[in-house]
């Protein structure tokens, strides 16, 4: 039996296949190679020394998809595809909603008609807006998204209750992604954003090597410990880790629909971003105060509690890690 996941090339399903196959799972990768590259899944191969099965395709393509199911055993699905610059939404809102949630409504019929129904829903913290309270708790109240992409994840999240609740051997995670950062260790896969980068990391990261001039701090006045935003920055091996936990439970207990957050639950600033990257890589981060960026909140970060309770889960890896292997990916792969 294996686990099938789309979007397997890109940043974060990249590193779930490294360790869903050092778990010694049996995978399928399927990619259009829409926000990542074919050398990718070679770099899967050589970190696990393992191999999988890979198909080119569109997941939008219903034929191909069904072809998938009906020439493989599949246990589960993690959907990693789908689109995710925030700003881009903005611009291209149909384009958004088609290709997230049609994607992912094709996925789920496509795993009914052959009785797969186990499934990890790649949600985000954006879909508690501006957050009720801080920490984040999973039951915090969601909505009040700002751009179609966070959007689509709330809509998706209500489309995976309204399964569940018509069908309760649907066995469904939902995981609520802080701020992914950092890349793997050996330098191998990594972030790889098409063109300027709107994230805080990758942007400090190229500043620091020189391909961008200086970072914009989108606002100092925020009712914050410096006036900076302040997020949640989890290192991508973590969040990769916290896949193979969310399928363990899926694979063991009663059949349900979950929801857990996936963060640290350290909040750190722009500046401490700045600071640490300085200290972790000599590297020199120039920066200027700009304006606040339209759809920012000041403070979001995970009460991972219920991670760490329900799936024995939590992140390991230090905010020195996260800079260090984000810059040695670059330094890597420039
Ligand atoms: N920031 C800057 N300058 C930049 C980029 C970012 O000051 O050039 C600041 C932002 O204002 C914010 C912080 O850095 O305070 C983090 O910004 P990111 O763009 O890296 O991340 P966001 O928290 O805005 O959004 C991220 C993901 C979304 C996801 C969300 C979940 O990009 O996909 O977290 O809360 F929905």
């Amino acid at each position: 039996m294996a686990i099938l996941l789309p979007g397997g090339a890109g940043y974060i399903g990249s590193h779930t296949a490294v360790e869903l196959l050092n778990s010694g799972k049996d995978i399928i990768i399927v990619d259009n190679f829409s926000n990542s590259k074919p050398e990718v899944l070679d770099k899967i191969k050589k970190i696990t020394g393992k191999d999988f099965k890979f198909y080119e395709l569109d997941y939008l393509d219903k034929e191909k998809i069904e072809k998938v199911f009906e020439e493989n055993k599949i246990d589960a699905v993690l959907n990693f595809a789908g689109f995710k610059a925030v700003g881009e939404s903005v611009q291209k809102p149909l384009e958004y909603y088609h290709n997230n949630i049609t994607g992912c409504l094709i996925l789920l019929e496509t795993m009914k008609k052959y009785n797969v129904k186990k499934f990890i829903f790649s949600s985000s913290a954006t879909v508690y807006g501006e957050p009720e309270k801080i920490p984040i708790t999973e039951d915090c109240k969601t909505g009040g998204t700002t751009n179609p992409y966070g959007t689509s994840k709330l809509f998706i999240e209500q489309i995976l209750k309204d399964l569940y609740k018509s069908d309760n051997t649907w066995d469904i995670c939902i995981l609520r992604y802080f701020n992914p950062v950092g890349a793997h260790e050996s330098g191998l896969i990594g972030e790889e954003p098409k063109g300027i980068p709107n994230n805080l990391m990758p942007y400090i990261a190229r500043v620091a090597a020189g391909t961008l001039k200086e970072l914009s701090v989108f606002g100092n006045d925020y009712d914050t410990p410096d006036g900076t935003g302040v997020r949640d920055y989890i290192h991508v091996v973590d969040l990769a880790k916290g896949h193979v936990c969310a399928l363990n439970k899926l694979d063991k207990e009663e059949k349900g629909l979950f929801i857990y957050n996936l963060g640290t639950g350290k909040g750190y600033s722009v500046l401490d971003m700045v600071k640490a990257f300085e200290s972790a890589t000599g590297k020199k981060v120039p920066y200027k105060i700009a304006p606040r960026r339209a759809g920012d909140i000041a403070t979001c970060y995970a009460d991972p509690k219920k991670a760490k309770e329900e799936l024995g889960w939590e992140a390991t890896k230090t905010l020195e890690d996260m800079c260090k292997d984000s810059w040695n990916y670059i330094v890597k792969n420039s």
